[in-house]
C-alpha cells in the first residue's frame, strides 16, 4: 500500500490520519465518518497558491471548487489560505456566506443558473460569474442593470480535447453539456453576443476538460487552444482577453492503479500549463492574461478517510466474500455511479497481510451497494474498524439519505486531535421537512 504524508501506521499497528489514530477516532466520533486532515488541505491549497506567486508573479488566483466537499469550515480554510473558491449552486454559495467568505473571490459556475442563484450571486456581490448560455448573459445583464452595476463575467468554451477519464465525468467532448465549442463557432457568436450587453464585462474564458486525470498533454493542449481562440477573437471581434481559468481535474491516487502525485508533483502540473499561457501569449502577441484554476479533487480527496464498522460477513461458497459496514452507497455512491476503485484497510490492524479476496457491500436495499469490488483484507471480523482511503472529495458532498440512512459527520484532525465540522445527522433532521396532511393525521 502506499501512504502519504497524511497516513501512518503507529506503534500499535494503527492506521492515522493527520496524527490521530483511526481506532481512537472510531471510538470518539463512532462510525461511519469521514474523517479531514486539516495540514494536506491546506498544504495543497498553498502548493497551488505559491505556483501562481513564484512561477506567474501571482498574477491569478487558485480557486478551490468546493462541489468536491462544501461546508462551512472548508470555506474558513481557504479564505485563511487566501485562496478563492468557485461554487455551482445557491447552496454552496449560501454556505460560504456564512462562513463569512469574502464574495469577490468567488466564481459562480453551472450550466443552468437558476434565476433566483443569478440575483443571490449579484446581491452577494461575487465577483465573477461563468456564464454558460444566452439565457443566463441576459439574466445578468437585466439583474445587474436592476441595481445599477456591471457584472463580470467570463464564457465557458469547450476547446474539443477528449482526456481519458470517466466519461461521466469528461467535460470536453462535442457532444458536451457544458460550454460553447470554438470548432463549430458557436464560441466566437456568444462572445460577439456578451460583448454587446451593457451591464455584463466580459473578462475572458473559462474551460474545465474533465476530472482524474493525469495526462499533463491534455491539460496544456487545452491551454493552447484557448489561447489561440483568444488571439484569434482579438482579430475578428476586438476582444482583449483579460482572464483565462482553466478549471481543475488533476487525477489523485485511489489505488495502485493510478499514479500518485506528490503536492510538488502537482505544482509541476500547474506550472506546465503556466509555462504554456506564456508560450502563447508571445506567439500571438498578446498580454499575460489573469489565471484562474479551480482545483477540488487534489485538495482535498487524498486528505480524507472514511471509517467503517464491519457487521455482518457472508461468503457465497466458490463465489465471493462479502464484508459489509455500516455504511454505503448513501454516503459514498461513487462505486454505483463510476463504479469507482479504492482501497479499503483494516485500521485495527494495518499490519496484518491482506490475503482474503472480499467484496465491501454497504447496508442499502441495493445489490450494486458496493464500496470497494474484490479488494484484499486481513480476514476481517465484525468489529473491525474498516478505513477507506481518498475518500475526502466527492463522497460527503454527493451524501444523500436513501433508505433514511443519516448522512455521517465530518471530523477535522488537526496535530492529532479531531472535532466536528459537520455534526451527525439524526433521524429528527431527515424528517424535518416532512408534512402529514390534516386528512392523513392518525387521529
Ligand atoms: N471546475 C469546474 C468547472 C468543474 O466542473 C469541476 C468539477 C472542477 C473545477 C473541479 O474538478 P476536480 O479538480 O475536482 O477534478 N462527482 C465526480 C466528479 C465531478 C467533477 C465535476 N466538476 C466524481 O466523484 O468523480
Amino acid at each position: 500500500m502506499n501512504v502519504r504524508d497524511t497516513l501512518k501506521i503507529n506503534a500499535k499497528g494503527h492506521l492515522e490520519i493527520g496524527g490521530a489514530d483511526c481506532v481512537a477516532l472510531a471510538q470518539e466520533f463512532g462510525t461511519p465518518v469521514y474523517v479531514f486532515d486539516e495540514a494536506y488541505i491546506r498544504h495543497m491549497m498553498r502548493v497551488y497558491r505559491d505556483t501562481i506567486l513564484e512561477k506567474y508573479d501571482g498574477k491569478g488566483i487558485v480557486l478551490y471548487a468546493s462541489k468536491a466537499f462544501s461546508c462551512q469550515a472548508i470555506y474558513r480554510i481557504a479564505d485563511e489560505e487566501n485562496i478563492g473558491i468557485d461554487v455551482v449552486s445557491g447552496g454552496e454559495l449560501y454556505t460560504a456566506k456564512k462562513a463569512g467568505f469574502p464574495m469577490q473571490k468567488v466564481y459562480m459556475h453551472g450550466n443552468n443558473k437558476l434565476d433566483y442563484e443569478i440575483g443571490e450571486a449579484l446581491d452577494a456581490g461575487i465577483g465573477c460569474i461563468v456564464a454558460d448560455a444566452y439565457s443566463e448573459i441576459d439574466k445578468i445583464d437585466c439583474e445587474a442593470k436592476k441595481r445599477g452595476m456591471v457584472q463580470d463575467i467570463l464564457l465557458r468554451i469547450n476547446p474539443g480535447v477528449e482526456a481519458h477519464t470517466h466519461a461521466f465525468v469528461q467535460t470536453a467532448t462535442t457532444d458536451s453539456k457544458f460550454g460553447f465549442a470554438i470548432a463549430d463557432g458557436t464560441a466566437e457568436k456568444i462572445t460577439a453576443y456578451a460583448m454587446s450587453k451593457k451591464n455584463v464585462k466580459l473578462l475572458g474564458y473559462h474551460c474545465h476538460i474533465g476530472s482524474q486525470i493525469f495526462e499533463k498533454q491534455s491539460f496544456v493542449l487545452a491551454v493552447t487552444k484557448c489561447m489561440r481562440f483568444a488571439a484569434e477573437m482579438k482579430k475578428r471581434l476586438g476582444f482583449e482577453l483579460k482572464t483565462l481559468n482553466l478549471g481543475g481535474g488533476f487525477g489523485i491516487w485511489y489505488t495502485d492503479e493510478d499514479k500518485q502525485i506528490t503536492p510538488e508533483g502537482y505544482a509541476e502540473y500547474l506550472e506546465a500549463l503556466i509555462n504554456e499561457v506564456k508560450a502563447q501569449a508571445k506567439e500571438n502577441h498578446m498580454e499575460l492574461p489573469y489565471l484562474v484554476v479551480e482545483p477540488g479533487r487534489s485538495i482535498v480527496g487524498e486528505a480524507g478517510v472514511t471509517l467503517y464498522t464491519v457487521g455482518a460477513i457472508k461468503e457465497i461458497p466458490g463465489v465471493k466474500k462479502y464484508v459489509a459496514v455500516d455504511g454505503g452507497m448513501f454516503e459514498n455512491p461513487r462505486y454505483a455511479l463510476y463504479e469507482s476503485k479504492y482501497t479499503p484497510v483494516l485500521a485495527n490492524r494495518v499490519n496484518e497481510a491482506a490475503t482474503d479476496l472480499v467484496s465491501i457491500a454497504g447496508k442499502c436495499c441495493e445489490s450494486g451497494d458496493i464500496i470497494a469490488e474484490k479488494v484484499y483484507l486481513p480476514k476481517a471480523e465484525s468489529g473491525d474498524i474498516l478505513a477507506v482511503l481518498s475518500t475526502g472529495a466527492y463522497n460527503y458532498s454527493m451524501a444523500m439519505n436513501y433508505n433514511r440512512n443519516k448522512i455521517p459527520p465530518c471530523i477535522l484532525v488537526k496535530d492529532g486531535k479531531g472535532e466536528y465540522i459537520v455534526r451527525p445527522q439524526t433521524y429528527e433532521d431527515i424528517n424535518r421537512n416532512d408534512v402529514v396532511p390534516e386528512r392523513l393525521q392518525k387521529h
